[in-house]
């Protein structure tokens, strides 16, 4: 494989309320990321509509999603911060790839088994194709790295299985119109740390999840200091008191979810933890997790609030990230169109 240029790229839907999941797994971890690599950060609208928006509330969101990432301390100055729609690049390549991924590989995706539900043959036509716009999304930039929540491994393994056809099924014009071996990077998945799945507040086998009925199972990035309080002490537990030990978690979802949390929110590890909390009753646990979360997400959901009252501020960063994020994406998709064999407009 030739060397690619390191390039990381994720995105978040701008549908509903953005939680600690969020947050944690991916989020968090974008900022983090900006010290160390070059970084494109996208509110993807078109996958949003694979479902049905309404008009004036995802116009709300892209900017609410964009306030997120600016409060939680993504520098746009220095990452490429943008909404999707407004870089044509990411629907044109998903048109190439939907003629190179094939039906097989979507018909395993679970993801948009558990989303259709029973009700398959009424979701859009978008929805089962949304991995491949993601693949799109990533591989229009030739990223590298990938930081998202467990959830979409399954998405990246696709997006590597794209590049690499596309990759064998172009070997000759690629190699003839200069790009050496391979045109895209078989991109690396960013998946870890102690939030990587963060799971329900009511009920620790299921995921933390922007879907879920019951506003008691997320603590939302909007949410004040009382009603994160209050969340966190009706969240689920059992009876037995911490353990000291990590091996003390399995067959315990719902403690190994609070103490997961507190770990990522920390920036320490579950053993780090428990070495303070062992023993701990959940009531004493839970107090702290509370001052914790308050510490950390109160201001960046203040931050938040005050962003999106200036929606004049938030349209020029993803206007500048757009025109970046085209700058890089636009000779890409036209070196793959040659690739492909189409002909330029001369
Ligand atoms: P989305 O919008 O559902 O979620 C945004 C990010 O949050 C992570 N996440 C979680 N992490 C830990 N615990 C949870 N309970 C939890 N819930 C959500 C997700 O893994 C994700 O990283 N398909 C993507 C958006 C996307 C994308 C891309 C991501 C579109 N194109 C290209 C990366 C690269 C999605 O729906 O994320």
């Amino acid at each position: 494989m030739p060397a690619f240029k390191e390039l990381v790229f994720s995105g978040v839907q701008p549908t509903g309320n953005l939680h600690l999941g969020n947050y944690l797994g991916a989020i968090k971890r974008f900022v983090a990321m900006q010290a160390q690599f070059e970084c494109l950060y996208c509110v993807v609208d078109l996958h949003a509509i694979t479902v049905w928006q309404d008009p004036a509330e995802l116009t709300r969101q892209i900017r609410e999603v964009t306030a997120a990432f600016l409060a939680a301390g993504i520098d746009p100055a220095r990452s490429v911060v943008f909404n999707q729609s407004q870089v044509p690049q990411h629907a044109e390549l998903a048109w190439i790839f939907n003629c190179v991924a094939r039906l097989g590989w979507l018909n395993r995706m679970t993801q948009f088994k558990e989303k259709a539900g029973k009700d398959r043959e009424n979701a859009s036509v978008g929805l089962y194709d949304y991995p491949v716009l993601m693949a799109a999304d990533i591989l229009a930039y030739r990223a590298t790295h990938v930081p998202v929540g467990e959830d979409q491994k399954q998405h990246l393994e696709l997006t590597r299985d794209i590049a690499q056809k596309f990759n064998n099924d172009f070997a000759g014009a690629i190699q003839e119109q200069g790009h050496g071996e391979a045109f895209f990077p078989i991109t690396e998945p960013l998946i870890g740390g102690p939030a990587a799945r963060v799971m329900s507040l009511r009920d620790g086998t299921k995921k933390m999840s922007k879907s879920d009925p019951s506003d008691y199972s997320r603590i939302n990035l909007t949410d004040d200091s009382d009603g994160i309080a209050t969340k966190v002490r009706k969240a689920k537990t059992d009876a037995e008191p911490l353990p000291s030990e990590t091996a003390g978690l399995e067959k315990r979802p719902e403690a190994d979810n609070l103490v997961g949390i507190f770990a990522a929110l920390n920036d320490v590890s579950r053993e780090d933890v428990l070495r303070e909390y062992g023993g701990a009753q959940f009531s004493a646990f839970k107090g702290a997790l509370v001052d914790l979360a308050v510490a950390k997400l109160g201001p960046i959901g203040a931050e938040m609030k005050r962003l999106v009252a200036d929606p004049g501020h938030i349209d020029a960063v993803l206007a500048d990230g757009a025109a970046r994020a085209e700058a890089i994406a636009a000779p890409n998709i036209a070196a793959v169109k040659d690739i492909v064999g189409f002909v330029r407009r001369r």
